[in-house]
């Protein structure tokens, strides 16, 4: 008789972060122990998902009462979705807090938030750089973030339930993440193979014809290769699998995915470098976004200013549970022209 296979529950598989993550637990060396279940929204996605060898379910997360139930047949649980969800997380804790109670098991919860956690209360509007740097190491300098930061009502119920003992939670903060995710779930039309706030100012900058920036482009963000944001969930995953005591959780659970910091101009100056190149602008030299174009191509003044906020963050907790990036900064800079090419053929479609 073959030995029971551990059921792994993701949700977000069709989306960038939650799509790459699934892709490696398809292709992890122990694979074909696992029984993977995701939840989608799309039917005709969920159908091709089959192929694939996972079991689809199609739902919403808005439905708690399914989430719950998939959560709590399941020993781990990846939650790529969206990190500001709290009645969706709740749910995921009902759901690990009965599978505890019922069978005694101590299930594993890899949450994905973001290092947006720690742009709070800024009003620097892209004008100058902050000195702060937080590390994932420095458990007090996380908990000394106020509870209104950007993801962190969520992060604080997932350390709460880790607290109270039911389950393993596990927090792995990205940064920017770039690059365009290259997949087989990509290729078979199932998963958003691009990020949000690289696009977002690509978008921007094409619709005012003149890439544009917020203020100077002064403050500094961290980033990340969506393959090596990968690496960091299965590096961690694996680590929790084969050697859990050594692996900090709970309040000790956090692990930035950011391997070098930028400018924000950097950014918007290889946009402008790549739409020079492609005809579309004059100058490659960006200016900043007027208010109205804020609000015009982001959405609102709070979220085009966010492209205007400092995040510094080290990951040398991430490093410690042996996370090895490489790309830096060059590489986001070189990635970026493939990234307005793949625009411009959108919407061109
Ligand atoms: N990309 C980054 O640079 C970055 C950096 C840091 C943190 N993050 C965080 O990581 C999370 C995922 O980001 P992403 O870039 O992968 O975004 P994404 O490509 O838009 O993926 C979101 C995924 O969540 C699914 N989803 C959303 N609402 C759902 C619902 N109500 N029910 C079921 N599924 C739902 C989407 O499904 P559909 O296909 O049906 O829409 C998709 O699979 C977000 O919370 C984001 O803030 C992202």
């Amino acid at each position: 008789m073959s030995a029971a296979k551990t059921p792994i529950f993701l949700i977000g598989a069709t989306g960038y972060v939650g799509g790459t993550v699934l892709h490696r637990l398809l292709t992890h060396l122990s694979a074909d122990t696992f029984e993977i279940t995701v939840l989608v929204r799309s039917e005709e996605k969920a159908k091709k998902l089959e192929s694939f060898g996972v079991k689809p379910v199609v739902g919403s997360t808005k439905d708690v009462v399914l989430l719950e139930g998939l959560v709590e047949q399941a020993h781990v649980v990846f939650s790529c979705a969206d990190a500001d969800d709290l009645p969706a997380m709740e749910a995921i804790l009902s759901g690990l807090r009965k599978r505890h109670a019922k069978l005694g098991d101590l299930p594993i919860l890899i949450h994905t938030s973001g290092t947006g956690e720690l742009t709070i209360g800024q009003e620097t509007k892209g004008m100058y750089a902050t000195d702060t740097i937080y590390d994932d190491s420095n458990v007090e300098q996380i908990e000394s973030l106020p509870p209104d930061a950007f993801h962190r009502n969520v992060d604080l119920a997932v350390v709460q339930a880790d607290k109270e003992g039911y389950v393993k939670t596990y927090i792995i903060l990205p940064s920017t993440i770039y690059g365009i995710a290259s997949t087989p779930l990509v290729d078979a039309g199932i998963q958003n193979p691009y990020s949000i706030q690289i696009p977002a100012l690509i978008k921007a900058s094409l619709g005012r014809g003149h890439p544009g920036m917020v203020g100077k482009g002064a403050a500094l963000w961290g980033s990340v290769n969506i393959d090596e944001v990968a690496d960091l969930f299965i590096i961690l995953f694996d680590a929790i699998v084969s050697n859990p005591e050594s692996v900090g959780h709970g309040r000790e659970g956090y692990y930035f995915g950011s391997s070098d910091e930028h400018a924000w101009y950097q950014i918007s100056k290889a946009i402008g470098k790549a739409m020079v190149e492609l005809g579309l602008s004059k100058s490659d030299e960006p200016t900043a976004f007027s208010d109205e174009e804020l609000v015009k191509y982001f959405g609102s003044l709070w979220m085009g200013n966010y492209s205007g906020t400092n995040s510094r963050a080290r990951a040398n907790h991430s490093k410690a549970i042996g996370w090895k990036p490489k790309k830096g900064t060059e590489d986001l800079v070189a990635s970026i022209k493939a990234e307005v090419e793949a625009i411009l053929k959108q919407q061109k479609n």
